[in-house]
């Protein structure tokens, strides 16, 4: 646990282990009463990708790590077609870092508890392309409630990082149909990418 004096630092002057040890050690909101452990983010932190998706369900809040169940298993698959893996050149980062009770949706302060912790991350991994999945991600980082239809399809902006807004997977495995929108989403962010590298 960090001291009290650690515990003064901003999160916005942590480096990505301190962060890591303020987010374990959160309690500033009532998710923290429930969880079996936070889920901080996972892969590559220096990654030219990232990824941001919701809140923990039953398996990321069991195992420590985001997108492990189905859904995970989705978006896997969808970053290894554009040549990807959560190993290489990639982060993924909820909103939430803890679960919510029976994965019923983030309340606002929660989301506003929790929002520095993102916003550090993005910060420290400075990645050059950021996919926002599905609407929390969508409406946390771009600040609006709009609909996920009506915000894909155009390059949006967080902190100076281009963001791509698509449909969350756990949306798109009860929804197959949509699974080709969401492809051709990852090529709008994959023609972005490769426009920041020129
Ligand atoms: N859904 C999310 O948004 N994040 C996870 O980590 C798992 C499922």
């Amino acid at each position: 646990a960090e001291s009290g004096v650690l515990e003064r630092v901003h999160v916005s002057d942590l480096d990505f282990t301190a962060l890591k040890a303020r987010v374990t050690a959160c309690t500033a909101c009532r998710l923290c009463e429930k969880r079996t452990q936070t889920v901080f983010g996972v892969g590559d932190e220096h990654a030219d990708w990232m990824i941001v998706g919701e809140a923990p369900g039953e398996n990321e809040d069991r195992l420590g790590e985001p997108f492990v169940g189905q859904a995970g298993k989705l978006l896997d698959n969808m970053l290894r077609a554009l040549g990807l893996d959560r190993a290489h050149n990639v982060y993924i980062a909820n909103v939430i870092k803890c679960r919510p009770p029976g994965n019923r949706d983030p309340q606002p302060d929660e989301v506003a508890q929790c929002e520095p912790f993102l916003k550090r991350q993005v910060a420290l991994v400075q990645p050059k392309v950021i996919v926002a999945l599905g609407r929390f991600a969508a409406k946390t980082l771009l600040k609006t409630d709009a609909t996920i239809s009506s915000m894909r399809g155009r390059v949006h902006t967080y902190e100076g990082v281009p963001v791509i807004v698509s449909y969350h997977p756990a949306y798109l495995l009860r929804s197959l149909p949509e699974k080709s929108k969401a492809w051709t989403d990852l090529c709008l962010a994959q023609a972005t990418y490769r426009n920041v590298l020129d």
